[in-house]
């Protein structure tokens, strides 16, 4: 049995990942719930209460990532965190157990959950890079506005309510528009080329977990009032010929991905479920061999982090490296 904190557990991802553990029946002995403040039932976090611990996972945003994680590392203590920090360090795995759990070494301590959109994007991929290779992607992204944690949705909720009620909108804060009856195509500060953080992070990761450093990837990263669950339109070019029906036969048995053949599926659908649903696989025109369109969606308070970071603990536990 093991001795497990949650850091950010009052946050949409700490609350997921408590849920998950307990769903799927994880051994805890002890669940430390740690925030930036106490309340009931949690504790302020501090760096001798996280010794304590075997697992400590964060969903406490960048600065207690970076503040507690590197001593639990060096005392031994199994990292897995949901925060950007430290995941585009060439010593650290970036891991999707159904995608590249070859990554994992019984060194590792440290376990950074990657961007929501990005594991999400990567499960739809990886079925298209075991078949046919993968030179280009191109990704357009429909992002939750739980996606920017409990102020985003909270602001989603609030201009719903006002407009429903014919009442002044609240000013938006944590989004740059008003989200409710809208789409913001930003997410994250623009750098020079023009891409913004998050889609910069998409490409990043997306290159790193599929093991193709030098993959294009170009992603147009988008807000929608959408309450939880990402969905992406995907342009992909294939490095061998293929077909769609190679690519399909390919979904149908990936580990994690619901291939939908007919029809389509959205966000509302998978909210609150754990797999990556692939729709409207097609070539780009008729005669096309290495050009195909896709969608998919996931939930990525579910997938695209908790329950991929509980899905490390499981393999870590499968493989012997922890409990
Ligand atoms: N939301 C998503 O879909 C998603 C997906 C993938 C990854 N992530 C990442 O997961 C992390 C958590 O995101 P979230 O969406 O769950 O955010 P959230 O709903 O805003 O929750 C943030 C949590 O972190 C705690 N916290 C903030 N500063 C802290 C500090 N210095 N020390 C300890 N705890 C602190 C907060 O505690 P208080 O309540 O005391 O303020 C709260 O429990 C972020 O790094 C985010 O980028 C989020």
């Amino acid at each position: 049995m093991l001795k497990v904190a949650i850091v950010g557990a009052t946050g949409v991802v700490g609350e997921t990942i408590a849920r998950v553990l307990e769903e799927r029946n994880v051994p805890v002995a002890t669940l430390g719930r740690f925030a930036s403040r106490a309340r009931d039932g949690v504790e302020a976090t501090t760096p001798e209460r996280l010794r304590d611990f075997d697992v400590v996972f964060f969903a406490g945003g960048e600065d207690a990532s970076e503040t507690y994680a590197p001593a639990l590392v060096e005392n031994g203590t199994f990292v897995i965190d949901n925060s950007s920090t430290f995941r585009m360090r060439a010593d650290v795995p970036l891991v999707i157990p159904e995608v590249n759990p070859g990554d994992v070494s019984p060194e590792h301590r440290l376990f950074p959950v990657a961007n929501c959109t990005a594991i999400i994007l990567c499960s739809a991929l990886a079925p298209i890079r075991d078949a046919a290779g993968l030179k280009s992607v191109r990704v357009a992204t429909y992002q939750s506005a739980s996606g920017a944690g409990r102020a985003g949705l909270d602001e989603l909720l609030a201009g719903e309510r006002a407009i429903a009620r014919g009442e002044n909108e609240p000013s938006p804060a944590t989004f740059l528009r008003p989200l409710a009856r809208n789409v913001i195509p930003q997410i994250g500060s623009f750098d020079d080329s023009g891409y913004s953080g998050e889609e910069r992070k998409v490409a990043d990761e997306t290159r790193k977990m599929l093991g193709l450093p030098e993959l294009f990837v170009s992603a147009t990263a988008v807000r929608v009032p959408v309450r939880t669950a990402h969905s992406e339109a995907v342009w992909v070019e294939t490095a061998r010929d293929t077909s769609v029906e190679a690519l399909a036969a390919a979904f149908a048995q990936a580990p994690g991905i619901i291939y939908h053949a007919d029809g389509i599926v959205t966000p509302r659908e998978v909210e609150g479920t754990d797999l990556v649903h692939v729709a409207r696989v097609r070539a780009e025109r008729p005669d096309s061999r290495r050009h195909f369109v896709l969608w998919c969606a996931g939930d990525q308070l579910r997938k695209g982090a908790a329950t991929n970071a509980v899905q490390i603990l499981e393999l870590l536990m499968a493989r012997g490296l922890v409990g």
